[in-house]
């Protein structure tokens, strides 16, 4: 079994040799190449390519893949938005992906943002470090005593409530299916959840119907002075309506690990570069909004375990076995 790895970075890359030698008969060719029509010809001669999240596995990158006699896409990643999946039916390519490598990594991730942004240490850190030892604009809200409401309440999510519940929070939750581990939770709908809440933080995933789940009328919906966290997909706000509602002073933090157009900045440095035209930017601009670069996954365990569930992956789809972690339209 030979395998692309497209869009490979220093730490994919120390992950996957330390542990390929656990996994005999499988080979591994590196690429700086992002997965695309024009790179597929990359993968000449492979089995199989390994993607990341935000490479876009359009139907002309599948029909390329089978072209070239591709079978397997192995994607490093959960989420699986970003495919199209009845292509890959169509052309035989069998879709395999990490479907939870480490949801306390992003749920801890996620409470690190709300941290972070509604006691303004991004703020703090700045100051302590020119000698500026001053308070003002640095007041927090306790989170003790507050209602965290958790939209989603599937791996990551739960383990979002867990935390919440830990910190003295009231937890109350929105979901299509109710999770029956999680006793402290209470269940309400989307509206109650918007109403009552002074933490939002999402964790369903990116679907048509989840599509802009948090636009201008949702906001108006929520608290004065919410929290809101966002480690899920950016797709999920609406982020010009984001935008409006930081500007009419709706939020008193707002978190983001993901964002709409995170596809053409993410994991690259532009510390160099004029963002003209960029939302991001404008996001950035403003004192209560703290933003990372999908991190929120980014842990020595979960790097583990996202490499051993890859190489396990592609060892069962060569020894002509499935182990659940298919992914079909
Ligand atoms: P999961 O599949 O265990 O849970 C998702 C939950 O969302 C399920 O309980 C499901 O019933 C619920 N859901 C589905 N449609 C919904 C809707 N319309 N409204 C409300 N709830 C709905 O997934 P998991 O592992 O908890 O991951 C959640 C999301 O986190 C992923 O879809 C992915 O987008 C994101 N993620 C982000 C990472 C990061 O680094 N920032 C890393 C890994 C995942």
């Amino acid at each position: 079994m030979k395998i692309l790895f497209y869009d490979t970075k220093e730490y994919d890359q120390e992950y996957f040799e330390k542990y390929l030698p656990e996994y005999p008969g499988i080979e591994i060719e590196f690429a700086k190449a992002e997965l695309q029509k024009q790179t597929v010809s990359l993968a000449n001669g492979c089995d199989a390519i390994c993607s990341f999240v935000n490479a876009d596995v359009n139907r002309e990158v599948m029909k390329r893949l089978a072209d070239i006699h591709v079978r397997l896409l192995l994607l490093r990643c959960a989420g699986f938005n970003q495919v199209d999946l009845k292509a890959a039916k169509e052309y035989g390519i069998t879709v395999m992906r990490v479907p939870g490598y480490s949801p306390e990594a992003v749920a801890e991730h996620a409470m690190a943002l709300t941290l972070t942004a509604c006691r303004r240490i991004h703020k703090a850190y700045n100051r302590v470090r020119e000698n500026d030892f001053s308070l003002p604009g640095l007041t927090g809200v306790n989170l003790y005593q507050k209602t965290a409401g958790i939209v989603g309440t599937g791996k990551i999510g739960a383990a979002m409530a867990r935390i919440c519940h830990g910190f003295g929070m009231k937890v109350i939750a929105y979901d299509v299916y109710e999770n029956k581990d999680l006793d402290f939770v209470t269940y309400v709908s989307l509206d109650e959840l918007l109403f009552q809440s002074d933490l939002i933080s999402l964790h369903c995933p990116l679907t048509e119907e989840t599509h802009h789940l948090i636009d201008i009328d949702a906001i108006s919906k929520m608290k004065d002075g919410v929290i809101l966290v966002n480690t899920s997909r950016g797709g999920l706000i609406k982020t010009d309506d984001l935008i409006e509602g930081i500007r009419m002073h709706k939020f008193f933090a707002v978190g983001l690990d993901v964002y709409e157009e995170e596809k053409t900045y993410v994991y690259e440095d532009y510390s160099s570069h004029i963002l003209s035209h960029s939302t991001t930017a404008r996001l950035l601009s403003f004192p209560n909004v703290v933003i990372t670069s999908h991190q929120a996954f980014f842990t020595q365990e979960a790097l583990t375990a996202i490499c051993t569930t890859t190489l396990d992956n592609a060892k069962a789809f060569a020894e002509g076995k499935t182990n659940g972690n298919e992914v079909v339209a």
